[in-house]
């Protein structure tokens, strides 16, 4: 792997170093990813359709209240980093319309029918996947997120949100794994149909970002940003293989 430098708080990088480095970090995430998220236990259980249906529910349940706080928070974030948007006004557009498809497609109020109608399949109700609390072990990666998005600058954010790029595999393999192993329709799966695609508009953002200043809070430089959230979705994962779940 590269041993490219980090970027030191308080400079600014050219569009050439900006570019190399978010290349840099894309690259480190995927690899981090794979390690953690695809080559774990609960990934290679579930290409190979011997996840326990409760160890499943269990995961689902807690990603399901992670992915609405997270939507809401990415709300948040619209009024935050207004004034970057501003300045960059060709960014505010797709900024936008990664906030709004989350909350209005396929209507609203958004993905959270999606997300309700492949957990019927896995047998859990709206109260399990929306108001049931957290596993302790499962809640950490919406706290990070929360410390990032309310106390963050903005390089940490998108920092953050390099992570999801390794969503996109990862929708993929569950969609092919329930509709191959689990009986899912495709209609049941939807969830992770709706989640395939990359959002690309996130390099640019972070590209951006350096070119204007390289700012972060002292402990959260990009790189942990970016590969804490692998991590702590890594630690979702093994909270569910843990405690599996039985309505
Ligand atoms: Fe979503």
């Amino acid at each position: 792997m590269s041993t490219m430098k980090e970027p030191k708080a308080g400079e600014k990088l050219s569009e050439k170093a900006a570019t190399e480095y978010v290349d840099y970090l894309y690259k480190t995430l995927y690899k981090y990813a794979h390690e953690k998220i695809y080559q774990g236990a609960f990934m290679t259980q579930l290409r190979d359709g011997t996840l326990p249906l409760p160890v499943m529910r269990q995961f689902f349940k807690n990603w399901g209240h992670f992915s609405l706080e997270v939507n809401a928070l990415n709300a948040v974030s619209y009024y935050t980093h207004l004034p970057f948007f501003v300045r960059n006004f060709d960014l505010l557009g797709p900024f936008c319309a990664k906030i709004a498809d989350e909350l209005i497609s396929p209507q609203a109020p958004g993905h959270v029918l999606v997300l309700l109608q492949t957990a019927e399949k896995m047998g859990l109700n709206k109260k399990e996947m929306l108001e049931d609390p957290y596993l302790p072990a499962a809640r950490s990666i919406n706290d990070f997120c929360h410390k990032v998005f309310i106390d963050g600058s903005i390089v940490e954010l998108w920092g953050l949100h390099v992570f999801e790029e390794s969503l996109s595999m990862w929708s993929g393999q569950w969609f092919t794994a329930l509709t191959t192993h689990y009986g899912f329709t495709k209609n049941d799966a939807v969830y992770f149909s709706t989640h395939e695609e990359a959002d690309m508009d996130n390099r640019t953002v972070l590209t951006r970002a350096l070119q204007e200043s390289v700012e972060f809070r002292a402990g959260y430089s990009l790189e942990y940003c970016a590969l804490t959230m692998v991590d702590l979705h890594a630690q979702m994962k093994q909270a569910a293989l843990d405690n599996p779940y039985n309505p």
